[in-house]
Parts: C-alpha cells; structure tokens; sequence
C-alpha cells in the first residue's frame, strides 16, 4: 500500500489513491473502446457500433492499439494490487457466506480485507483474460507472422479471442452492477477517492481496523 495517510482529517478514509483512479479509469475506458469495437466485428448486427466511433477503418485499426493500452493499464494495476490480492485463511468462510453478501445482510458477511475474495477474483479474471487476450489478438494482428506449419494457431487465437472476452464481459457486468447499484458509497471511491468511515467499516471491516491501528501507532 502506499505510504498516503488512509484516515483523512476530514474524518473520511482514502480508499484509492489518485493513481490508483487514474490506471483504473484507463483501464475502465480502454475496456469499453475495445468491448464495443470488438463486438461490432464480430457480430454483422453490431457493426453500425463501429461506424457510430467514427468508421468501421478507425476502428479497425484502434481496435489493436487500444488493447495494448488495456493491456499496460492492467499490468500497472497487477503492480499496485497484486500482492494485496492474495488468498487469506479467513476467504474460505466469505466464500461460504456468499449467500449473505448478495442479499446485501452485511452483518452476517465475515470481515474483509481491503479486497474481499470477490473482487479478488474478478482482479486475477481480467488479468489472466488481458494476457489471453493480448497473445490471441497479437496472433490475429499478425497472422502473416504465423509459420505455415503452425497455422492451428491462428484458427485456435479465432476462438479464444472471443471466448476470453466473453469471460470479461461476464466479469464486467457484474463488477459494474456491483459498484454502481450494489455497493452504495463504491462508485464515489473510484471518482473521488475516498469513503466514509462507516462504509469502511462495513464493507472492509479487517482493513479498517489495520488502519485505525497503523494511526494509533503513529
Ligand atoms: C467502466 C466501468 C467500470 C466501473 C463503473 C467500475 C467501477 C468500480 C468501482 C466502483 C470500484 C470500487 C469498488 C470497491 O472498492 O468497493 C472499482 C474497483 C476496481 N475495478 Fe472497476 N469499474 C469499471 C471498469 C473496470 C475494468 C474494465 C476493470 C478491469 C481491468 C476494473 C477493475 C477494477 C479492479 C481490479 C478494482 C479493485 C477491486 C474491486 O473493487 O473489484 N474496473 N471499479
């Protein structure tokens, strides 16, 4: 974690830094460009998308670009939240109280860290997904590059280029919902950066706590 003091003085927690805002908006937006792109080649009742970005030639040759950009942003994040992304001991019992976290019963949801194991998951999904993604699409960028003898490879990068979009769509779709409609309070925390100290309390009660503890050492 950064060394950025977490309990504001105007009694609110920073809960992202504004680098952590930054590459995650990258991220957010490179996403979206590449989702509606990509759907607009792949499906001809979805090619007007690419025509309302500008033209099908624009977006066919930002498509590739974008998705590199995706890509660094992904890694800066893998750099700034890998190593709190970790299993714990104490997932285990959040996983099997899953129940109770979608019904929104806080009070029965184990205390989680400054991720809780969901948010974990969809983490290490779109970064395993970015690095799928980016080998398949190097493959579909290139494929003159491909050595005829290993042409599989490029009818195999046909096929797993969409599927591993389709597991990110998966992902996105519900980490939206989760931090726009689910999780009141969440959606401040990537545009303004911080939280209040109730909503710290609830949703990442172990994490508070450590930092209420930090601060008392100090
Ligand atoms: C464009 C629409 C997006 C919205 C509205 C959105 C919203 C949010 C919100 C509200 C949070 C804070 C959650 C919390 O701390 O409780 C967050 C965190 C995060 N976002 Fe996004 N996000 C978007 C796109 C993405 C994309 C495309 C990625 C994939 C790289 C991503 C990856 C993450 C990660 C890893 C976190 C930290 C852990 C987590 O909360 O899941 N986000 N996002």
């Amino acid at each position: 974690m950064s060394r950025e003091p977490y309990l504001l003085p105007n009694g609110r927690v920073l809960r992202y830094t504004f680098r952590e805002r930054l590459v995650h908006w990258l991220a957010g937006v490179s996403y979206v460009y590449l989702l509606l792109t990509g759907l607009a080649f792949w499906s001809p009742w979805l090619f007007w998308i690419a025509v309302v970005l500008g033209s099908p030639t624009i977006s066919r040759a930002f498509h590739p670009w974008i998705g590199i950009v995706f890509l660094i942003a992904v890694c800066l994040m893998y750099s700034m939240w890998a190593a709190q992304m970790g299993e714990t001991s104490a997932d285990k019992a959040w996983w099997q109280a899953i129940g109770h976290y979608i019904r929104n019963e806080d009070r029965q949801v184990p205390s989680a860290d400054r991720f809780n194991p969901g948010q974990k998951l969809l983490f290490w999904g779109f970064f395993w997904n970015a690095i799928v993604l980016l080998l398949s699409g190097l493959i579909l960028w290139f494929p003159q590059s491909i050595p005829w003898n290993l042409r599989f490879l490029h009818l195999a990068a046909v096929l797993i280029h969409p599927i591993s979009t389709l597991l990110t769509i998966a992902l996105f779709i519900i980490h939206v919902y989760m931090g726009t409609a689910m999780e009141r309070g969440a959606f401040g925390s990537v545009i303004r950066g911080d939280v209040s100290r109730a909503w710290a309390d609830t949703h990442h009660h172990s994490w508070y706590q450590q930092l209420l503890r930090d601060s008392a050492r100090k």
